[in-house]
């Protein structure tokens, strides 16, 4: 094998065509000489299948991506962020124009649609919805059977795989009209299960859908209402549940997106997908990080308290100022600038309280300072949203489950995408083995567990 650093030889084995974009690579092991084609700022992981490895199992070189920092999954039309920019579009749409103009059903239309709904459209699908709202009393009785404490995103993730049950044909998921009503079903259903959710752990009788709302209002009526004969909403709450619905609608392939996306590519129910997307979003790092900052501001207990937790965060003892940091966002997220102006809006209504004031500093000093800010780390959609939602007197543990009703449509687009991207499937990576080689069985148990027959008997006398 010639030494590293040895005379370039021409390019075999290549396979970009002629005067396409190419990366030209020399493999220092070989000499060999490659070009592989760089199509959208990618080179396809596959294509390094031609280097080989070097390996004794003789297979092509891998590319190795913990947590896919740097892979793309697949190809998709719906939704566009720029990290370094803070944009987040929707189909082209900017999400500040949409947050401030549109509703929710027709962002989720915009989203699995790629346009936006005309009024006609609008209209069936806001009907469709609407008259899909009621769930199988069965599947009251199944939350019924929960724990007077059960996390309420345990109670969803679990009542929407259980619907799975309850409509067998949307095992059928390339017919059309199969998928068509399962995603109706899903849009509908999920806020109704949201909210029997939060009714049994407040102990209350569940309240069944108005059809008379919109979806918001329908949805805080389920939550909220009482003895009333019709449940009237705060419009203010209204409109900030809608805008912040639409922010949380989708945001490309986050954790709990690549897992609707894998766990639908076994060509599985839609049901059990989005119940696999509620599960990722059930962890702290993701959806459970709203839940994580309000927990951390009642920890911190007063706004003096702050600079003594940012140097606790900055000594990096596990701690973390939660509410900051993104994988994506290196720069203020676009979200969590709308969601400022939102709370001011609602904290106008409810008034400004202790921990307002205690976000609001911890915000003030990280951003100036050299920790967050030579990290590139600013303020995510979470810091300001648990605020907001416990303003309108949602308990903690459902601040994820507000964000999965809205982010149910985005996965259902993604997961819709995927179904009918020809280049997709089933989910499988690959793994660098750095287990023990090939050893002989010797078994450590004891004589009783690992014998024979005798030595069970023996066992069982005992
Ligand atoms: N507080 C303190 N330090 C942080 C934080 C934070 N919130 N986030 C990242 N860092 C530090 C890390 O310690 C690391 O420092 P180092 O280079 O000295 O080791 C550096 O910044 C890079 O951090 P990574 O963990 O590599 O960044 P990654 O992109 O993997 O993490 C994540 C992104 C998980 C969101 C992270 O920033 C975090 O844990 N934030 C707090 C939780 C949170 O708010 N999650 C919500 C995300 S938005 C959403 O899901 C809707």
């Amino acid at each position: 094998m010639p030494k590293p650093g040895a005379s370039e030889a021409p390019a075999k084995n290549a396979s970009a065509p002629p005067g396409a974009a190419a990366l030209e690579i020399r493999d220092t092991r070989t000499n060999e000489s490659y070009s592989l084609p760089v199509v959208d700022g990618s080179i396809r992981a596959t294509d390094l299948k031609k280097i080989p490895s070097g390996d004794a199992d003789g297979g092509g070189l891998m590319s190795y991506d913990p947590a896919f920092l740097n892979t793309a999954a697949c190809r998709s039309a719906i939704t566009y962020i720029d990290g370094d920019k803070g944009i987040l579009r929707y189909r082209g749409y900017p999400i500040e124009q949409l947050a401030e103009r549109a509703n929710f059903l027709e962002v989720a239309w915009l989203l699995r649609h790629g346009e936006l709904p005309d009024q006609k459209e609008y209209d069936k699908f806001e009907h469709d919805i609407t008259y899909h709202t009621y769930v199988h009393e069965n599947i009251r009785k199944f939350l019924e059977g929960f724990r007077y404490d059960a996390h309420p995103m345990a109670m969803l993730n679990s009542a929407v795989a259980a619907l799975a049950s309850f409509y067998p044909d949307s095992r059928n998921i390339f017919d059309a009209e199969q998928r068509n009503i399962s995603i109706i079903r899903l849009l509908a259903k999920v806020p109704t299960i949201a909210a029997f959710s939060y009714r049994h752990v407040k102990g209350l009788p569940f309240v069944y859908p108005d059809n008379d709302l919109s979806y918001v209002e329908n949805f805080l009526s389920m939550v909220a209402r009482m003895s009333e004969p019709k449940y009237e909403a705060n419009p203010v709450f209204v409109k900030a549940l809608e805008i912040l619905f639409i922010l949380h609608a989708d945001h490309e392939q986050n954790c709990s997106t690549s897992a609707v996306r894998a766990v639908g590519s076994s060509h599985v129910d839609p049901f059990s997908a989005i119940s696999a997307g509620i599960a990722a979003l059930f962890g702290p790092l993701h959806g459970g990080a709203n839940e994580a900052v309000l927990r951390m501001i009642g920890e911190i207990g007063h706004p003096k308290n702050v600079p003594a937790f940012i140097e606790e965060v900055k000594g990096g003892k596990g701690q973390r100022l939660m509410g900051f940091g993104h994988r994506v966002y290196k720069s203020y997220d676009p979200r969590a600038r709308i969601v400022k102006q939102l709370a001011d809006d609602v904290f106008k209504i409810v008034g400004v309280d202790k921990d307002l004031e205690i976000a609001l500093e911890l915000e003030r000093i990280a951003l100036s300072d050299d920790y967050f800010v030579s990290r590139k780390l600013y303020p995510n959609v979470d810091f300001y949203t648990g605020l907001i939602y416990r303003s309108m007197a949602f308990p903690t543990e459902f601040f994820t489950v507000l964000f999965a009703i809205a982010r149910t449509s985005g996965w259902l687009s993604q997961w819709e995408e995927m179904l009918l991207d020809k280049e997709q499937k089933i989910a499988r990576p690959r793994q660098i083995y750095v287990g023990p080689g090939e050893r002989e069985y010797k078994s450590k148990l004891s004589a009783a567990r690992s014998g024979g027959k005798a030595a069970k008997k023996d066992a069982l006398r005992q």
